[in-house]
């Protein structure tokens, strides 16, 4: 105790003393919003012993998949048969990624890689709606901190989490893509876009209700056409053999 109370006089003596050079313990940033860390932890319901195989059906569409990619590319399938193995089980258990690598004939390293890089791919248990809201620069200038704090409130959930009834997981994602129609997030495979804090209640009460909501801009425009009138290309377009030479 007296020396460490010695240690840290000197450490303030010596800061007073030479105010430039001094440099405390460096730390990190706390990474608040990830959901998941980035390495595999054994647990109960992920580890090595999980069991997992391709239904039948799935086996097919495996080998459908496969067969796209000329021989000595197979491991180009590692994303779509990942996304086939969490369609299955619902989210990727250690044991799916391992299936993934025997049939690809990879590392299961190779596999690892891709499956910890992409937030689509759940390496925990999900609810059945995977709300994944983006909070990237664009989106964020549009508004997404609005939109997740409405979810936030809606669901009762921070990110990351997943509520009692395995209904809802809460991730906060980087661009998905989408950004002139920001800010927006994806519930499963559905984009909703254009979104104000109401939109986002109201889509989550529908889903709530059983119902699904019509995804997509809730602005009122299709797809990404511009907000109002448009300022280029304002000319009406040529028809389809419109100007072409009658003899051709
Ligand atoms: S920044 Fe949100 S979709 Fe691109």
């Amino acid at each position: 105790m007296r020396n460490a109370m010695l240690l840290m006089l000197k450490n303030i003596a010596y800061k007073i003393r030479y105010p430039s050079s001094y440099r405390s313990v460096q730390t990190t940033a706390v990474y608040q919003h990830g959901d998941d860390i980035f390495v595999h932890r054994d647990t109960c319901e992920n580890n090595a012993g999980t069991k997992f195989e391709f239904s039948c059906e799935n086996q097919k569409r495996a080998e459908a998949i496969m067969a796209i990619y000329p021989e000595g590319h197979k491991r180009a399938a590692v994303m779509p048969l990942l996304d086939l193995a969490q369609r299955q089980y619902g989210w990727l258990p250690i044991s799916a990624m391992h299936k993934v690598a025997e049939i690809l004939e990879i590392p299961k390293m190779r596999v690892y890689e891709v499956a910890t890089f992409y937030t689509m791919y759940r390496r925990v248990p999900t609810g059945k709606y995977h709300v994944c809201v983006c909070t990237t620069t664009p989106c964020w200038l549009r508004g997404s901190d609005e939109i997740l704090e409405a979810v936030k409130q809606n669901l009762g959930l921070e990110v990351g989490q997943t509520d009692e009834d395995k209904m809802f997981t809460l991730s906060e994602v980087e661009c998905l893509g989408a950004c002139v129609n920001a800010p927006m997030m994806q519930i499963n495979d559905d984009y909703y876009e254009d979104l104000t804090a109401e939109d986002t209640h109201e889509i989550l009460c529908c889903l709530k209700d059983g119902n699904k909501p019509s995804p997509g801009p809730r602005s009122g425009r299709c797809a990404a056409e511009p907000l109002g009138e448009p300022t280029s290309l304002t000319e009406r377009p040529p028809c389809p053999g419109e100007n072409v030479r009658k003899d051709l």
